[in-house]
């Protein structure tokens, strides 16, 4: 069945989570941060996920961006910075403007060249992920935006993976999801999503039930694969 759909997660595959981290830390006045920004970028991403698992299990929905700065709070505590307030402040305003990768404006403008209906489905609050898809420009790439936040649950639930068939009216396999998150390109496979797994980081495969179709460095192959 031929692909009609694009469907990408935003954090780490269309946005550069670390980029908030790496940014503040080439910032005046941070020798001590830059000494520890790459524990704290990856302590905090890591916490911030476990939170949205461990809260999608415990029915206990709190937004994103709560999620967020929990998970930063725990990562700056662990490396002994939890007192640096104007730190904290710094990398959650830097949160909502983080850089898009290079690629990505010229694969969605490719994808829309071809007639394909491309959006955003994530865990991230609405706000955040307005502010994250100005910040890029690429708005006008996007048919939508859709967020958790309709359903109250964070991935991996089917009912995230639901709002794209609600939206589209399109039926799984025409949809081809993109994620840079392992975890979320096999639960997408298993939901019967086409799927593309952007391993930037080189990572194994996890030991999930399914696993994704497809497997690349960046996003640049991402037009060959909608086109089938
Ligand atoms: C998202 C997270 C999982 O954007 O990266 O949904």
């Amino acid at each position: 069945m031929p692909i009609t759909t694009c469907i990408f997660d935003a954090y780490g595959t269309l946005f550069d989570v670390s980029a908030a981290a790496r940014q503040a830390a080439a910032e005046p006045g941070r020798d001590v941060f830059a000494r520890h920004w790459p524990a704290i970028a990856e302590k905090w991403r890591l916490k911030q996920l476990q939170y949205t698992w461990l809260r999608a299990v415990m029915g206990q929905h709190l937004e994103f961006w709560q999620v967020t700065q929990n998970g930063l709070d725990w990562a700056l505590d662990s490396e002994g910075l939890q007192d640096d307030t104007e730190l904290r402040d710094r990398l959650l305003q830097l949160y909502w403007e983080l850089a898009a990768y290079p690629e990505v404006p010229a694969m969605l403008g490719a994808l829309k060249a071809a007639g394909l209906n491309t959006a955003i489905l994530s865990n991230g609050s609405p706000d955040m992920l307005a502010g994250a898809v100005r910040s890029a420009g690429i708005g006008d790439l996007l048919d939508d935006v859709l967020s958790v936040e309709s359903v109250g649950i964070f991935k991996p639930a089917r009912a995230v993976y639901d709002l794209v068939g609600q939206r589209f009216g399109c039926v799984p396999e025409e949809v081809l999801f993109v994620s840079s998150n392992g975890w979320d390109a096999c639960a997408a496979a298993g939901y019967g999503f086409t799927t593309a797994w952007v391993n930037r980081a080189g990572d194994p495969v996890d030991r999930l039930p399914t696993t994704p179709r497809h497997r690349l460095s960046d996003l640049t192959g991402i037009p060959d694969l909608a086109h089938g």
